[in-house]
């Protein structure tokens, strides 16, 4: 499998769809060492200087593209098993973010392209902060945000934690191919860190909504217990646990 390499890229993600486009077959990695437009959930910037691993996988699946949401789920998984493979207590938060003692280590920014309802590729984007100092990120990111090396206190070796994670999303990977979803979101109930927390949901449209998290379905929707006990469910978000 191809592994591209680079020092500096605008964004992992677009240069992984541009490689897709030009037929780079499933299994290509592009990595850099830093990003001049990295790309975070909701057209938000994600800061990437030097001290993280900026990485994208192409995906090109033979799958319906329902099924496309539970790749960020499954990869969520992945990393949070490569941490817990360096002792680091890593737990999820939904739909994909990776936290330690409840701040921000990784984010995973999915981007599919579906034509006549099959998927031409999928690119999955995973930024970890390995040995980033957490001080040059802007105010309101370095509150929420923190980096392996800060919470193992040494050293990470970023070749080692990349190889790592690599073949834990691959184990995970077949399991979905092999349309193994239960396995997949069995592992990432197990180490979410939002179920059966109290959250609350900023919408896309901006609406809020408060309850119990009480699951989430096959599709990787979040079950939530509303305040008058209905159940609803939530397909996307911004999620602050709230306890
Ligand atoms: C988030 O908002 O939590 C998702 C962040 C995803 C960042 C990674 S870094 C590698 C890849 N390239 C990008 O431009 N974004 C993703």
């Amino acid at each position: 499998k191809e592994i591209y390499s680079f020092n500096e890229v605008e964004s992992t993600n677009s240069v992984a769809k541009f490689l897709a486009k030009q037929g780079s077959p499933e299994g290509t990695v592009i990595i850099s060492e830093t990003q001049t437009k990295g790309k975070g959930r909701r057209g938000k910037k994600w800061e990437s200087p030097s001290g993280g691993i900026w990485l994208s996988i192409i995906l090109k699946p033979d799958i319906d593209p329902s099924k496309a949401p539970l790749i960020t789920l499954a990869t969520g998984v992945a990393v949070a098993r490569t941490l817990r493979g360096m002792n680091i207590d890593a737990r999820i938060k939904w739909p994909n973010d990776i936290l330690i003692n409840n701040k921000k280590v990784c984010g995973i920014l999915t981007e599919a392209n579906a034509k006549f309802n099959t998927v031409e590729y999928v690119i999955v984007g995973v930024g970890i902060d390995t040995n980033l100092n957490v001080d040059v990120l802007t105010e309101d990111v370095k509150k929420r945000a923190t980096s392996l090396s800060v919470e193992a206190k040494i050293e990470i070796s970023e070749s080692e934690t990349i190889s790592n994670f690599l073949n834990e999303f691959e184990e995970i990977y077949d399991l979905f191919k092999l349309e193994q979803f239960d396995d997949i979101l069995y592992d990432w109930r197990k180490m979410s860190q939002t179920i059966g927390s109290y959250v609350e949901i900023k919408q896309p449209l901006g609406k809020v909504l408060k309850g119990t998290a009480v699951g989430i379905n096959n599709q990787g929707a979040l079950i939530l217990e509303l305040n008058n006990g209905k159940l609803k469910k939530v397909i996307s978000g911004e999620c602050t646990l709230k306890e």
